[in-house]
């Protein structure tokens, strides 16, 4: 199976099965000099980690993040660094539970990538969707981290600003609410009806999709390039990359269909600081591929959990008709876990733009440019 690196410069390789001994990644082109402990990426990885609430799955997965390369204690400071070199990551599995599978061991569940894995393949790990499982999402959480201090002064948050048909009040956003309840949801409100709205749905063995919005702030202007290597291509490819997500709008993004010119253009004027200020943000901090300098805002849809205990009519490897029902565990809505993986993509990409910036352009050209 090939394709499982993605970036340039700043390129994660991943390998791992659900329920293989462990998952783990290479994160290549990281520069050196970073300070970098197993602390800093756990901190990350304990927001995607299963098992923290009834409304995400009961597999208990510590999920241990070691560094196996790439860092070095500096002897003068004391202070563990990156070195230019791979760095390896590895994550132990634990919880297990292969036997829960056995049932769909040869009958593909409709929405999940049994059958077109076995169509391609031939041979399919079906224990947890083997490769297709999202367990493959803590290393992309893992590489985020790191990419997160490749760019200084970057801070990337996602929140989720819809569940079914549900969406939060925008004026009630508060950033703060994101870590008090276990939707990453910044409505507390919103929150605290999604608790009710999402135990009728666990309750009925049934599941629900959800939207999640990644905010990017402290991107420098200049990321990207045209044509081929957009920021904003590279950014929807690395979304729609995650497990379940179906859709990806960058900015007003579809709405922007139903937007008069005036009302899409984002005016400028000059600042205090005499530097560019946009009056707005609709094309969500891109503009021909490249960075404005504003925040890049991207959103995400993520379709429900196609594992569910209701039954569903599929067919077998033998070729006959069967009924599925997908015991195991599995959470009701995976947009919620899907926040952090949601905001490691968009920091990944933004780092490896970062690197390609640096690479051929150098400094960003002063402002202003004429005169
Ligand atoms: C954080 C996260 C957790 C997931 N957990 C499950 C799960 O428990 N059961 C399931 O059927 N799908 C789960 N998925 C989605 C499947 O991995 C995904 O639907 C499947 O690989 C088919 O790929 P596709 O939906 O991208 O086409 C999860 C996705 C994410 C992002």
């Amino acid at each position: 199976m090939s394709h499982n690196s993605f970036g340039h410069l700043f390129r994660v390789t991943t390998f791992g099965e659900s329920h293989g001994p462990a998952i783990g990644c290479v994160v290549d082109g990281c520069p050196p000099r970073i300070p970098l402990t197993e602390t800093d990426i756990q901190h990350d990885l304990d927001r995607r980690r299963p098992g923290q609430s009834r409304y995400t799955t009961q597999r208990q997965e510590p999920d241990q993040v070691r560094i196996l390369s790439g860092v070095f204690t500096d002897e003068k400071t004391g202070v563990q660094m990156t070195t230019g070199t791979p760095i390896g990551l590895l994550i132990e599995n634990v919880d297990q539970r292969s036997k829960d599978y056995g049932e769909i061991r040869n009958k593909y569940r409709p929405g999940h990538a049994d059958y077109t894995y076995d169509v391609k393949y031939g041979i399919r790990d079906y224990r947890g969707g083997g490769r297709s499982s999202a367990r493959e999402t803590a290393m992309r959480v893992a590489a985020g981290a790191v990419a997160r201090k490749v760019v200084p002064g970057l801070v990337v948050r996602g929140a989720l600003v819809q569940m079914g048909p549900h969406r939060i009040d925008r004026s009630r956003w508060d950033w703060d609410e994101i870590g008090r309840n276990p939707f990453f949801c910044p409505d507390a409100e919103a929150a605290a009806f999604f608790a009710d709205y999402l135990d009728g749905i666990r309750k009925k063995g049934s599941s629900i999709g959800a939207v999640i919005e990644i905010v990017a702030e402290g991107v420098p202007p200049g990321l990207g390039a045209p044509i081929y290597g957009k920021l904003d291509a590279d950014l929807a490819a690395a979304l729609m990359s995650i497990n379940a997500v179906k859709g990806v709008e960058i900015g007003a993004g579809f709405e922007a269909a139903s937007l008069t010119g005036e009302e899409n253009a984002d005016e400028m004027r000059l600042g205090n600081d005499g530097k560019p200020l946009f009056l707005s943000n609709h094309a969500g901090g891109v503009v021909g591929g490249i960075s404005t300098g504003q925040a890049v805002v991207a959103r995400f849809a993520v379709k429900p959990t196609s594992s569910i205990l209701q039954p569903r009519l599929s067919v077998d490897r033998f070729g006959a008709e069967t009924d599925v029902v997908t015991k195991g565990r599995h959470d009701p809505c995976v947009g919620i876990r899907a926040v952090p993986v949601g905001e490691a993509m968009v920091a990944c990409v933004i780092a490896d733009h970062f690197l390609r910036h640096r690479g051929q352009v150098g400094e960003t050209t002063p402002w202003p440019m004429g005169g």
